[in-house]
């Protein structure tokens, strides 16, 4: 019964007209907020994008994804400090956050968070599809929805009912044997490797990604052109500057 939902569940990329009512979503929010997080601190916040204009600001800070523009609700999941920080200030108690562990906690407790959401929202019939541009151009978006110091844009959702679920593409999973690891991790060998990505790189869709991207192997889509080198090295330095102009001194 678990896996009935589970097996089902998909990325929703394509929105109908039907608005997300407040109420709901604000349940969907309450609903979330019940994930477990370090030492019940909560170290996270949200930014509900309704508006047209800031949904057209938001998106080239996104590379223009169409959800961004196109689902009736934009969700910005922040790892946050600040809140936590002014109270301990408020309350005759000095913040220590300021460093790499707490960026962790804060980092767990949204991740977290954004994914209780996710579900809740699906089950509720809603469809969500995260948008991890958000890092890359963390500072941009900090700037478009007002962050303040330790408060780090991590994660975008857009949320709306489902226009044409049966469209939205089945995305395959590894077998549970080459995740699940009894008592220790049994580091693979080349050749199984092989045997646990083989049914992967069998599929026509994947077998005409790698010919689409002109490449020899699936892997080499995700090295050259989804994930390159260089492109990771940006992202992080500009990650990181900004963490640390947010308040957050790398490494420690
Ligand atoms: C951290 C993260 C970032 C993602 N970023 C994007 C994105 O920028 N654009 C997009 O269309 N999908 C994005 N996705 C959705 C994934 O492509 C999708 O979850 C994956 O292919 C598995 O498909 P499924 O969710 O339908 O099972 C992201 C998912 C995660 C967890």
């Amino acid at each position: 019964m678990i896996n009935d939902y589970f097996k089902k569940r998909k990325t929703i990329r394509k929105y109908s007209q039907q608005p997300v009512d407040a109420e709901l979503l604000k349940q969907l929010i309450e609903a979330a907020s019940e994930a477990p997080t370090t030492g019940n601190m909560q170290l996270y916040s949200v930014v509900v994008t309704r508006d047209e204009e800031m949904k057209r600001q938001l998106a080239p800070h996104h590379y223009f994804q169409k959800m961004v523009l196109e689902a009736p609700v934009v969700l910005t999941f922040c790892a946050d400090f600040n809140r936590m920080d002014k109270w301990c200030e408020a309350s005759d108690a000095v913040p220590c956050y300021g460093n790499f562990q707490s960026f962790l906690s804060a980092m767990l407790d949204v991740t977290i968070f954004a994914q209780q959401f996710n579900t809740a929202a699906e089950m509720a019939g809603l469809g969500c599809c995260y948008i991890g541009t958000t890092t890359y151009n963390a500072p941009q978006i900090a700037e478009v929805l007002g962050l303040p110091s330790m408060v780090l844009p991590v994660i975008t959702l857009s949320v709306g009912y489902p226009a044409d679920a049966a469209s939205e593409p089945e995305v395959e999973r590894l077998p549970i044997e080459a995740i699940m690891h009894e008592e220790t991790y049994h580091d693979y060998d080349e050749a199984r490797i092989r045997e646990l990505y083989a049914p992967k790189e069998a599929l026509a869709v994947n077998q005409q990604y790698v010919t689409e991207n002109n490449k020899a192997t699936l892997a080499q889509v995700f090295t050259d052109v989804r994930y390159p080198k260089a492109n990771n090295e940006t992202y992080s330095k500009v990650f990181v500057d900004f963490m640390q102009a947010q308040g957050f001194k790398i490494p420690f």
